[in-house]
């Protein structure tokens, strides 16, 4: 089964990045040359989701509409709900239900910014959908996200949120395809201590069940969670210098539609014409160039 749609959650309060954060939706600050919310827009685009539901606090629904629209220039379609308290992140998939529509959904969180060969491992995933999927990642830092508990024989048998000490370095990343289930799972969820419901709570679910895939991205792609001044900076960086050295180019929504072909040469051309003499458009056409016409 082909997962059709695709949740980006964009919403909370970002305190760790005030006081940008207190007039600006941290998803927009720019990573690069380029708003935050391109990467994870254009990872579930180049995965092959077309219809999107950007979920924002309510202050911040405008500056979406404005950047993004309806999505049509891109060949996709994108709605929009708020998220008026963040209160965890399978709230997205409660305040998704009439989008998600009893079918399988993607999640991708606004600021996790991933790159290289994950984009054939999630494609794989949204092209042959089986069951609830979670990508992971070896971090040095597991404490600070859900980690994998394995026994011996590598086999994962419970997710523990903010371990203190955790008993391994796997990590869930802010990147998820969740079956048909996940809204009625989601309603159920209790409450966690810090007060949010906990998405591990929701994965522990599957893993019991025996209905979780556990997809590992390897070390020679790239996940970044750019929720702190320090992570925008680095990714900043990271991304710079792979465009640069390697013509790579990563987070270009407009890129992303004409490879899928979403949208035809020709209306690439037409988004190209929105940045007159400025430097997105001349990488924009940079790409067209190498790429399509010789
Ligand atoms: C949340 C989840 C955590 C997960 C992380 C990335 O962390 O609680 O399990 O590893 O997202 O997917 P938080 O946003 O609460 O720091």
């Amino acid at each position: 089964m082909k997962v059709k749609r695709g949740i980006i959650l964009a919403g909370g309060t970002a305190t760790r990045l005030k006081p940008i954060t207190s007039i600006i939706s941290k998803h927009l600050l720019p990573i690069y040359n380029k708003p935050m919310i391109y990467y994870p827009l254009s990872t579930l685009m180049l995965g092959g989701i077309r219809e999107y539901l950007i979920i924002t606090n309510p202050s911040h629904l405008k500056l979406y509409q404005d950047l993004l629209g309806y999505g049509d220039n891109l060949g996709i379609n994108i709605r929009y709900k708020v998220q008026k308290k963040p209160e965890g992140l399978p709230q997205a998939f409660i305040i998704g239900e009439k989008f998600i529509n009893n079918e399988p959904v993607c999640l991708n969180l606004g600021d996790h910014i991933f790159f290289g060969d994950v984009n054939r491992l999630l494609k794989k995933n949204i092209n042959d959908f089986k069951k609830t999927t979670i990508f992971t990642y070896r971090y040095k830092k597991p404490n600070e996200y859900g980690v994998i508990n394995l026994n011996k024989k590598n086999k994962p048998i419970s997710i523990l949120e903010k371990p203190i000490k955790p008993k391994s370095n796997l990590i869930v990343c802010g990147l998820y395809i969740y079956d048909k289930n996940v809204v009625e799972l989601s309603k159920n969820l209790k409450f966690s201590k810090r007060g949010e419901l906990e998405i591990s709570d929701l994965n522990n679910l599957y893993l019991k069940n025996n209905t979780l895939n556990v997809e590992i991205i390897d070390k020679k792609n790239h996940w970044i969670d750019a929720g702190s001044p320090e992570k925008i900076f680095e990714a900043s960086k990271l991304i710079e210098s792979i465009e640069k050295r390697k013509k790579a180019y990563i987070g270009f929504p407009e890129i992303a539609a004409l490879k899928k072909r979403y949208i035809t040469i020709n209306n690439f051309t037409k988004l190209i014409r929105n940045y007159k003499g400025n430097y997105y458009g001349r990488i924009l056409n940079a790409f067209l160039s190498k790429n399509f016409i010789n």
